[in-house]
């Protein structure tokens, strides 16, 4: 709404700007070189000066929304009961990127144990993080067509599940806000068991300590791609879902990718608004048995599949 009131002011602007350099253009040329320009002419040049100015400014604005802080806050923003800062992103494994695409493996079992705050803080980076301020384009660990970054992912908190210098964080639906590197509560209570049947019975969603839930805004790339913007998206999910994977690999925790729920039910238990579609649960805990793979297996793999 306030971007069209914006636009419509400053085509009004645009418009009265292009009249009066028009008009005082038009008395230079008769007072000092006696040069009568013609009615019609007079007014397919405003026009197409107008046009002109209507196409630059379109192009300033979109870019400006597309890649200010506003815009994101804009879509992502809404109500929430509190802000949790998570620990800024740091070196916090030993794991080369190598090392964890060997491991990584779909983890269904886990420990009891909790998943500690700022493993939590490192994957959420890993899915969604910033890594550099571009004028307010804020780039992320995962690519995106034309920079729209359509996803707002979601973490679901159980009891007693993730553990801070304090003690626990309060069980409920978290909304990541990337660009303060935060999580605000936007539901209480344990929703792990909702989420478990909404997502046909998976035991490893009531399970987990912890399961990011990421969301599309699909407008976001389609206003940009059309109907392209769809199939961008989806892989753009299937990035941040890799990304996921190998950041709870390297911090030896475990996750499965569920693509298999009941879109509609998810989007109300997380909270998430009318244009977020939830595309992918990421359950996430301590794997009650830890795959170790090595570089000598994938030797003697390869050895074999070549005959040798
Ligand atoms: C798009 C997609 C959807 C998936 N959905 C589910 C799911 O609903 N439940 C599940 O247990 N695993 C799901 N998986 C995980 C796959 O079963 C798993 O990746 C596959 O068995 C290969 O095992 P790996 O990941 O350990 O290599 C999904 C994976 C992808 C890529």
């Amino acid at each position: 709404m306030y971007q069209i009131f914006e636009t419509i002011v400053f085509l009004i602007i645009v418009g009265i700007v292009v009249l009066v350099v028009a008009k005082l253009f038009m008395r230079d040329l008769r007072r000092k070189y006696d040069i009568n320009i013609g009615r019609r002419m007079f007014i397919t040049s405003l026009i197409v000066a107008f046009l002109m100015l209507v196409l630059i400014s379109s192009i300033f604005l979109s870019s400006k929304y597309r890649y200010s802080h506003e815009y994101y806050r804009d879509i992502s923003s809404g109500v929430f009961l509190s802000e949790i800062f998570l620990t800024i992103p740091t070196r916090r494994t030993r794991f080369s990127v190598e090392e964890a695409l060997l491991n990584r493996k779909s983890i269904r079992e886990w420990r009891k144990d909790p998943v500690h705050i700022d493993d939590l803080s490192m994957i959420l980076w890993a899915a969604y993080g910033v890594v550099e301020n571009i004028y307010g384009w804020y780039r992320r660990t995962s690519p995106s067509a034309g920079a729209t970054y359509p996803m707002e992912i979601y973490v679901v908190v159980g009891e007693r599940s993730v553990a801070t210098s304090q003690g626990f964080l309060e069980p409920g639906s978290y909304k990541y806000d990337p660009i303060r590197h935060s999580i605000k509560l936007i539901k209480k209570g344990d929703l792990r068991n909702d989420l478990y049947i909404a997502s046909l019975d998976q035991e490893w969603v009531r399970d987990a300590p912890v399961s990011i839930v990421i969301c599309a805004v699909h407008r976001r790339t389609t206003r940009v791609y059309g109907e392209r913007g769809f199939r961008y998206v989806y892989m753009e999910a299937g990035h941040v879902g890799q990304n996921i994977y190998l950041m709870a690999t390297a911090l030896g925790l475990g996750t499965v990718a569920v693509g298999a729920f009941y879109d509609d039910v998810v989007a109300k238990i997380i909270g998430a608004s009318s244009d977020e579609e939830p595309l992918y649960i990421f359950p996430i805990g301590v794997p009650n048995i830890r795959f170790v793979n090595s570089f000598e297996y994938i030797e003697r793999f390869y050895g074999e599949m070549r005959g040798g």
